[in-house]
């Protein structure tokens, strides 16, 4: 679903992505992790469009986001993207929040819209709070209300850029529960993450970057149990 291959990013004068090549399939749950500024967000963000490719290919659910013809809009679409920061909009209700997007493009009616965010709501366990503005929620609230936002536009992949790292410790749990049983749904997911706990028990690869190279990848059990670059297992060593 995501092909991306040698994949250079430059910042001024500093190379941020050196020669990147990767490829997600359907369905399959894929961790990057790192240390700070290896290049993790830049390398979601150019999956997404949200920056430009200087050199080198990304072609995601069909569309070559290296080609400026490409219609960069309609890829928007059909990818979901979760940030750290929750980014809802404060004067929106919970419910508003979930059908702006799916009215403002035309996707559907307002009832349609309307029962889909119910439905989201549910999955994310906040039926409660649909009428609720995202100020009066807790971080751990707020981040689940943008997943069920980025859901009502039916994404076919779901991108997530350390979605929990805002988060007080106590809750990371609900952000965590809500991703995993997307992935146990099917869902195809790209997510920068410094949970480890999770990645090796939701992830189906990991990716380590560092210094805009992957350095290493593999099933999480090979990464955390046994890394053959001593970069890996030195960045381990530090975060395990
Ligand atoms: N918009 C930008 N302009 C200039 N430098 C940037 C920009 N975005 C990221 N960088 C730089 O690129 C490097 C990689 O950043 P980033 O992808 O955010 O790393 P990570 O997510 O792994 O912490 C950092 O040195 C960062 O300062
Ligand atoms: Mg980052």
């Amino acid at each position: 679903m995501i092909h991306v291959n040698n994949l250079h990013k430059h910042f001024g004068d500093s190379h941020v992505l050196r020669g990147i090549s990767c490829d997600i399939q359907p369905r399959e749950v894929v961790c990057i992790i790192g240390p700070s500024g290896s290049g993790k967000s830049t390398l979601l963000r150019c999956m997404n469009a949200l920056e430009q490719v200087n050199e080198g290919e990304v072609t995601v659910n069909g569309f070559a986001l290296h080609d400026r013809r490409s219609n960069l809009n309609a890829m928007r679409e059909s990818v979901g993207m979760v940030f750290q920061r929750f980014n809802l909009f404060p004067h929106m209700t919970v419910l508003e929040n979930l059908i702006m997007a799916p009215l403002s493009l035309n996707k559907m009616s307002r009832s349609e819209a309307i029962a889909l965010a119910d439905t989201l709501l549910d999955k994310v366990g906040l039926n409660d709070k649909r009428d609720a503005w995202p100020s009066s929620l807790s971080g751990g609230q707020q981040q689940r209300v943008a997943i069920a936002r980025a859901l009502a536009m039916h994404p076919s992949i779901m991108l997530f850029d350390e979605p929990t790292s805002a988060l007080d410790p106590e809750l990371v749990g609900e952000v965590l529960a809500v991703m995993k049983t997307l992935a146990e749904e099917g869902m195809t997911m790209v997510i920068v993450t410094h949970e480890m706990g999770f990645a090796r028990e939701v992830a189906d690869r990991v990716i380590f970057i560092d210094q805009g190279i992957i350095q290493e990848q593999g099933t999480p059990e090979q990464i955390f149990s046994a890394p053959t670059n001593p970069r890996t297992a030195a960045f381990l060593s530090k975060v395990l």
